[in-house]
């Protein structure tokens, strides 16, 4: 499964990124409006720094105006995908732009019904909210569990990507059924490295290796100077 951010903060992608485990950026209008920051250098510097799909949504409902800001968003980078939510005019647009070739991620999913008509739609990506149906006492991990079913027995195409996780066991469970993206905010990102007993056990094992260097004879230099 790949990792995306689902952010517009620059520090964390590029903190992504310095990992080596980021495959990718979503955005959405609330996370491009908390940045404070002009849309076009915005969304370019993010496809710059980010090596894969970067989704910028568009806005309204009409389906000319969609297909237009599509159109649009695609121009900004190569790894620039257009993010439409799933509306019956979004599955117009999505229609469109797809058969222009353009890249587009299916968002604001919360049924299999809906992620099926993404599909057939041609989207390149289907977006279940997992967390946002929690929310709700729906089991968003159902939901995603019933897309990657149902499209593994279609065989469609379209990527399902996890969206709206809130912690790291929305994660596992995304990567276990199968999902081909996950998407979490940074802290979310970051729980997932963080565990006491690798902390403890880093720490022993550093004060361990500091009294036991003296006595170890020739080291190879970079170990020597750690
Ligand atoms: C996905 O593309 C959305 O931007 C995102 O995952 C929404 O998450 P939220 O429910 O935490 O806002």
């Amino acid at each position: 499964m790949k990792l995306f951010l689902d952010t517009a903060d620059l520090d964390e992608i590029r903190e992504g990124v310095r990992w080596g485990v980021l495959k990718g950026v979503t955005t959405n209008p609330s996370l491009i409006g908390k940045a404070e920051q002009g849309f076009l250098p915005l969304v370019k510097e993010i496809c710059s720094i980010v090596e894969g799909d970067v989704s910028i949504e568009v806005s309204g409902d009409d389906t000319g105006s969609l297909v237009d800001q599509g159109r649009e968003i695609t121009q900004i980078a190569d790894n620039a995908v257009v993010k439409i939510a799933l509306t019956p005019n979004g599955l117009a647009a999505t229609r469109r732009l797809s058969d222009e070739g353009i890249k587009v991620n299916v968002t604001l999913c919360f049924s299999p019904a809906q992620a099926i008509l993404a599909a057939e739609a041609g989207a390149y990506i289907i977006s279940p909210f997992v967390g946002r149906l929690d929310d709700v006492a729906t089991d968003g991990l159902r939901l995603l569990s019933d897309i990657c079913e149902i499209y593994a027995a279609q065989g469609y195409g379209t990527q399902v990507l996890a969206a709206s996780l809130r912690h790291p066991v929305h994660v596992v469970e995304a990567a276990r059924m199968g999902a081909d993206i996950g998407t979490m905010p940074f802290k979310v990102f970051e729980a997932l490295v963080k565990h006491p007993l690798t902390d403890s056990g880093f720490k022993r094992f550093t004060e361990d290796w500091e009294k036991a260097k003296p006595h170890l004879g020739e080291l190879p230099p970079s170990m020597q100077e750690a």
